[in-house]
């Protein structure tokens, strides 16, 4: 009788729906990559012969980076389309650009789009793994993984009994909602805040506190994880100002010393300094770990396209 595998997905498409060991298996494979990737001699050979498309449609530092970075340590040829400069701009449906490059044999396709559910689309569509680099508001499940992969090289692999407060434009943040997928699912207690008016109605249905005083909703926090206002994704005004937003809802080293003495300060990026967080914060030695975010993004990438291409690669117990 054979078993089935830790991870049984064929695609990556968001954090909803997996079951907590699935979820920590991947951090357990993300363990090894942030090893070896402190090692001199970074490149590993398993995906030689494999062709892995990242398809962008919507603008990206660290997550294009990371995962052109993952899959050529992991030895895949890696290929980037950029929208911007693809016959998408001559009218090209979004399912005839995925399959096209369906046809070109792609391994592995990662997918960013400014629509939620666009990803689930292609990935409907095209005969290998998907990994979702961000959809619309919908999710973005390799930060998900990543920034519960940083808090628990930092706070311990217990979950329960963590306090985690995201603040900031909740309502437009796919960011948000992975982390909120996977920090409950592994047990951590999750606090978001906002005004109003960038809070989702019924957000109490993903098992989460609302609150609108961030004074308030920093006590007792293990960790502050804050977000920018996404004025790319808002039609209309939302806040008054950027200067009353950070009054009430920006991160200050005075309001920080209303959460634990050891909170860990997290940004997913890219950061409004002086808006929801100012710069003394952000760069604070030993409580930040905005950067090791980043680094913890190159490792769980890595983990997941090593995991997803198993059943490809004919891995033993994944076939
Ligand atoms: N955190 C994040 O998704 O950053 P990029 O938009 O730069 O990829």
């Amino acid at each position: 009788m054979t078993s089935a595998p830790p991870f049984p997905h064929r695609h990556l498409l968001g954090i909803a729906g997996l079951q907590p060991h699935e979820i920590s298996y991947l951090l357990d494979e993300a363990e090894h990559w942030v090893t070896h990737n402190r090692q001199a001699a970074k490149h590993d050979d398993r995906l030689r012969g494999l062709t892995q498309i990242n398809a962008f449609f919507e603008n990206s530092t660290r997550t294009l980076l990371s995962f052109e970075i993952a899959g050529k340590r992991l030895g895949a040829d890696v290929v980037n389309m950029h929208a911007a400069q693809s016959s998408v701009k001559k009218g090209e449906t979004l399912i005839d650009t995925a399959m096209t490059l369906n046809a070109m044999h792609a391994d592995a396709m990662v997918i960013r789009h400014g629509s939620s559910g666009a990803v689930q689309l292609i990935a409907d569509k095209v005969d290998c793994p998907v990994l979702n680099a961000g959809d619309g508001q919908h999710e973005h499940p390799t930060q998900g993984l990543l920034d519960a992969l940083t808090i628990r090289k930092a706070k311990g692999e217990n979950f329960a009994g963590l306090r985690i407060v995201i603040c900031g434009d909740i309502l437009h943040s796919r960011v948000a909602r992975s982390n909120i997928h996977c920090l409950t699912t592994l047990g951590a207690e999750v606090r978001v805040c906002a005004p109003p008016a960038l809070m989702p109605a019924g957000i109490e249905a993903m098992k989460v506190a609302p609150f609108y005083d961030f004074d308030a909703t920093l006590d007792g926090a293990d960790v502050v994880m804050m977000l920018r206002l996404q004025q790319e994704r808002m039609s209309g005004q939302f806040i008054p100002s950027p200067r009353e937003y950070r009054h009430l809802y920006g991160l200050t080293l005075e309001r920080l010393a209303r959460a634990k003495g050891d909170a860990l300060v997290m940004h997913p990026g890219p950061m409004n300094r002086g808006i929801e967080i100012d710069s003394n914060v952000a760069d604070l030695a030993g409580r930040s770990a905005i950067t090791t975010q980043v680094e913890m993004g190159v490792a769980i990438r890595m983990a997941c396209l090593d995991v997803l291409t198993r059943r490809t690669r004919g891995v033993e117990g994944w076939a």
